[in-house]
């Protein structure tokens, strides 16, 4: 099919798609089968500054995810279990307001500039300091106190092979949180006719800078709210992890390996089996909170979940060096999610891919660095099953 006929056909998918979107409410019930293909959007609510937050909703065929312009926020993810049934998968909130107020779990949203933690807000890049805001014991997470997860991000759909895709825009101006330079940075979400969700995530600077992106969904691949993900088998291709410090979860600097540990995932084991073992590691995230170092270098698989119950999988391919492993600590039984039901510690899990947490302080860590007339370009792609 030429480009212009497969966007006019995307068009009149979006107006199908369009009706059937409304308040989520949990679909356990219905059939992926019925789902029309297609990009549509409503209006998901208004920032205080009058900003309207739209949003889309991607669908195949037989998966259907929502995305919301504030934060690039992945909200829902339908996907089939071993009987077509559908039900969504990640962590999320039904309103703009929940987002707005409650995110500091960063529910489903795009992480910039910078993955994860820097110590104590500082780094030193061709012999200058900078400083950047601190949000977490004094350190950097996640882009400091106003990151990409509260930014509104321009949206277009796109058409990329096949694929239903949404492209995501966002310039963070010279000195944003501190960061030195202007960075551009766009963001496609595709849902793939094989039913993966991929991430491509382009930036340029104009100035010297660190970059480190990534999305920050939470998954239960038996349902959101429907209890802890310990049954789920995870296996994490990644014989060595960055150990940290203290409760505050900054690495050491070590790369130590996995081998005789409860972070040793190198073959499929539930969650849940050694959470609660004294080893330190664990005491002071509360349960994994680590970063893997991922065996092998360019494209790979990171890592893959089976949960018993539903039948679902998901495998997580990518190009970054690391993976970050969260299975949900914090969850205090505070928020109540999507579909109305209360998250509790260990009800989602969070794979992330990414450079390495602190790199930028850490020599010996793959560099972060990105400099003017250099695209960052990185790829990872969550492919469900069942
Ligand atoms: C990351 C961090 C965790 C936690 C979550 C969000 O995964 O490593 O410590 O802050 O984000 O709650």
């Amino acid at each position: 099919m030429t480009r212009s006929r497969f966007a006019v056909r995307l068009v009149a998918l979006a107006v199908l798609a369009g009706a059937a979107i409304g308040g989520f409410a949990p679909s356990s019930t219905a059939s992926g089968r019925h789902l029309k293909p297609g990009i549509g959007k409503d209006l998901f609510g208004t920032m205080p500054d009058g900003t309207k937050v739209w949003r889309y909703t991607l669908t195949n065929g037989s998966m259907r995810i929502r995305v919301i312009t504030y934060g690039g926020i992945v909200q829902t993810i339908e996907t089939p279990d071993r009987h077509g049934r559908l039900a969504n998968v990640t962590l999320g909130f039904p309103t703009l307001s929940d987002y707005l107020t409650k995110n500091s779990t960063y529910f489903g949203a795009l992480i910039g500039r910078y993955g994860n933690r820097i110590a104590k807000g500082r780094f030193t890049l061709d012999g200058r300091a900078y400083q950047l805001t601190t949000n977490n014991n004094g350190n950097t997470l996640h882009g400091g106190t106003t990151g990409f997860d509260q930014r509104v991000w321009s949206a277009a759909p796109v058409t990329t092979g096949g694929s239903v895709a949404l492209r995501l825009s966002h310039t963070s101006p010279d000195g944003d949180q501190g960061f030195p330079g202007t960075l551009k940075t766009d963001v496609t979400i595709s849902v793939t006719r094989h039913n993966a969700i991929r991430f491509d995530y382009h930036a340029a600077t104009d100035k010297p800078t660190v970059v480190n992106l990534t999305n920050h969904s939470y998954f239960n691949l038996s349902g959101e709210g429907s209890g802890t993900v310990y049954d789920h088998r995870l296996q994490i291709n990644g014989s060595r992890y960055t150990p940290v410090s203290s409760s505050e979860l900054i690495p050491t600097g070590r790369i130590a390996p996995v081998h005789g540990t409860p972070l040793d995932f190198t073959g499929p084991t539930a969650i849940g089996a050694r959470i609660r073992t004294g080893f330190d590691q664990l005491l002071y995230g509360q349960g994994y909170d680590h970063n893997f170092v991922l065996d092998g270098s360019g494209w790979k698989v990171a890592a893959r979940v089976q949960d018993p119950g539903s039948g679902r999988t998901l495998a997580i391919s990518t190009d970054q060096p690391g993976l970050q492993f969260y299975s949900g600590n914090f969850l205090d039984g505070t928020l109540v999610g999507t579909g109305g039901r209360v998250y509790r510690q260990g009800d989602g899990f969070a794979l992330e891919t990414q450079h390495f947490p602190d790199s930028p302080n850490q020599p010996a860590f793959p560099s972060t660095e990105l400099d003017p007339g250099q695209a960052y370009h990185s790829t990872t792609v969550y492919q469900f099953g069942a």
